[in-house]
């Protein structure tokens, strides 16, 4: 059970729907949610994120299995006027948008605008939280605050930022009150392994397995890395604190690793001894650093990510683990 502090009473015996629940970042918002009374809602059409990633059985969970670009099931996820929405269904990710440009405009831009127009009539709304991407800023190779300049490579990209403009518009001519967070790098429970999803599963899964771990380039790359709960948590606080309304704000840590020491890491602990093979670059994946700076998020609330890069891949590998599901 998580109650992280007082803030978190925003959200007891309140009507809360989460999109995408069912997924890596979610579900564990949802768990946070369900711990502290809130009455949740999640609306989720499987696509990547899973039942068993939810508490089921809870009588203050009601999940329905539909798509946000189907009305009428969106209208059912709002027919109870939350308090609070907050919109994580996306098409996840990069490659997966390479692939699939369509899917990932149709879910990222075409639903998001399809949720928030149904949202107009909601007078019950206090706050609509976008997840958008630290993919928008590209190949920006700074400490990369909100102000970072704008550089797109994907359609991922392209969509999660398009709808930003789209939440922004809202915000401005419809008087919805909304915040943008734009996440860095998320791990943790929750995130299986698969095609397209995140480095730190898909090396977990094959270490586990005692088989190499593919690096696309030398390795040198390095990332900043998330706990999930530490996302969940500034994402709770952005949406209790009156002064994050209309602000866009990374969500992010400094737990800085490159891709080779993870690699290395993960063989550590997992005990795999099979050598890395190492890949070409992937042709949009030119980023070599990615370093965030939360000093909004950290000035508006108090946003501090509490877990250390070791203590949240020991809890993740536990995780993977538990489920035999790798
Ligand atoms: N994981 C990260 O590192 C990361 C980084 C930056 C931003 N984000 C953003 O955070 C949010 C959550 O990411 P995540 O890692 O939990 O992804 P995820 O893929 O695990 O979760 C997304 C969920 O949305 C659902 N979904 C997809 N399309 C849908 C549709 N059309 N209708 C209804 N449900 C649909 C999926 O089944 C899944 O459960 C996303 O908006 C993503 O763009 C994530």
């Amino acid at each position: 059970m998580i109650k992280f502090n007082s803030y978190y009473n925003n959200y007891s015996n309140q009507k809360i729907l989460v999109t995408g629940g069912a997924g890596a970042i979610g579900s564990n918002l949802v768990k946070i949610l369900l711990d502290n009374n809130a009455n949740v809602t999640v609306i989720d059409n499987l696509s990547s994120g899973s039942k068993d990633n939810l508490d089921m059985k809870s009588n203050n969970l009601t999940f329905i299995e539909g798509d946000i670009n189907n009305v009428d099931a969106l209208d059912i996820a709002l027919s109870e006027n939350p308090a609070y929405v907050f919109h994580l269904a996306a098409n996840f990710a990069n490659q997966n948008s390479v692939d699939h440009p369509f899917d990932d405009m149709n879910t990222n831009i075409g639903g998001t605008i399809k949720l928030l127009e149904l949202l107009k009539k909601n007078e019950n709304l206090r706050r609509f939280i976008y997840t958008s991407s630290s993919c928008v800023y590209g190949q920006a190779s700074v400490i990369i605050d909100e102000f970072t300049p704008i550089d797109l490579s994907t359609p991922y990209s392209i969509s999660k930022l398009t709808a930003e403009y789209y939440v922004n518009y809202y915000q401005n001519f419809c008087k919805m009150p909304t915040t943008i967070l734009r996440y860095f790098n998320s791990y943790g429970p929750g995130e299986h392994s698969g095609a397209y999803r995140n480095v730190i599963p898909n090396f977990i899964s094959l270490a586990l397995n005692k088989q190499p771990l593919p690096i696309y380039g030398d390795g040198s790359d390095k990332r900043c890395f998330t706990y999930v709960t530490d996302i969940c948590n500034g994402t709770l606080l952005s949406a209790a604190t009156d002064a994050s309304i209309s602000k866009t704000l990374n969500i992010g840590s400094s737990n800085e690793v490159s891709i080779i020491n993870l690699a290395n890491l993960i063989n550590e602990l997992t005990c795999n001894q099979s050598p890395h093979v190492f890949l070409p670059r992937r042709q949009w994946d030119h980023i070599h650093q990615r370093l965030p700076s939360c000093k909004m998020a950290e000035d508006l609330f108090s946003y501090t990510p509490s877990h250390s890069f070791e203590a949240g891949l020991a809890k993740t590998i536990n995780w993977f683990k538990s489920t035999n599901l790798y």
